[in-house]
């Protein structure tokens, strides 16, 4: 039996056992994964006896995601654009990193039917989690990215962070406050709605289809999104879609995920 985990801290409430579990039922490959609780100083020690141990792939979450981006030796373009990696896993000796987040969102946004090829995105916020997702959405061929945050110096530096991989698409930048124009699809990549603070989505702002990385409690940016009408859902997709291909990663295997987002669902 090979075995995998997920480590964070805290890690307690991680869906991510159940979901490899259902995967590896699905696909007839047995598999364990257990979660770890790496102390906050000790993470490094954790991923190293476990791979001492014979472990073969590790699922990382907060706060260790940019600590496992440090350790990895060999990166995907993807994690190295997303300066954070959340699948670990060793090959010719080598510790690889890679990152799945974003690759989730947009397979998570392909299946509510949110066309990406020349769509206009604005996302809401600048931290780690736009930063993660960028790379993808601009390999999913969208036409435009707009970057709105509260801080908007926090916007462009992320936008000139990241221009090697964004050209030739137009990534511009905006404050929360400026909030206008025709979008495909807005993001809430901001944390405000884990800590419950409202956003406000003015009349001038028009999309047609709202994502929420969020997921498991209401949020005020879902609630103004199914106010007009517009298709929504929220991040339970991206969080079974970043396992799929973290699965696929270690397996060489793509799993079903719609079974499995609705066994999350209960
Ligand atoms: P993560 O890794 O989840 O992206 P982060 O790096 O702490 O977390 O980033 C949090 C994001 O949510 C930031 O864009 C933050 O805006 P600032 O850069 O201006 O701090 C945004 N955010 C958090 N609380 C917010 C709120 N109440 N209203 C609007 N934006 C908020």
């Amino acid at each position: 039996m090979k075995n995998f985990a997920v480590i964070g801290n805290p890690i307690a409430h991680s869906r991510s056992p159940e979901i490899h579990q259902a995967f590896g039922q699905q696909t007839g490959i047995a598999l364990s994964y257990q979660k770890l609780l790496a102390p906050l100083d000790g993470f490094a020690e954790v991923v190293f006896a476990f791979f001492a141990g014979g472990g073969v792939g590790l699922n990382i979450t907060v706060p260790f995601k940019e600590q496992a981006f440090a350790l990895s030796e060999v990166l995907t373009e993807r994690a190295q654009a997303a300066q954070a990696v959340n699948t670990l896993w060793i090959a010719d000796g080598k510790l690889h990193g890679d990152n799945t987040d974003g690759t989730g969102l947009v397979n998570a946004l392909l299946d509510i039917d949110c066309p990406l090829a020349n769509a206009r995105v604005l996302i809401l916020g600048a931290g780690g989690a736009t930063r993660g997702v960028i790379l993808p959405l601009i390999r999913a061929g969208v036409a435009e990215i707009v970057i709105a945050n509260r801080t908007v110096s926090r916007a462009e530096q992320l936008i000139a962070d990241l221009r090697p991989f964004t050209q030739p698409v137009a990534v511009t930048a905006c404050g929360l406050d400026q909030l206008a124009g025709d979008f495909t699809v807005v993001i809430n990549a901001t944390s405000a709605s884990l800590s419950g603070d409202a956003l406000q989505l003015p009349d001038s702002l028009r999309f047609e289809y709202a994502y929420e990385m969020a997921y498991g409690k209401p949020s005020d940016f879902m609630a103004q999104a199914e106010a007009r009408g517009v298709v929504t859902a929220d991040g339970l997709g991206m969080l079974v879609g970043q396992a799929a291909e973290a699965f696929a990663v270690w397996h060489g295997v793509r799993p079903e995920v719609d079974a499995v987002k609705r066994m999350l669902r209960g």
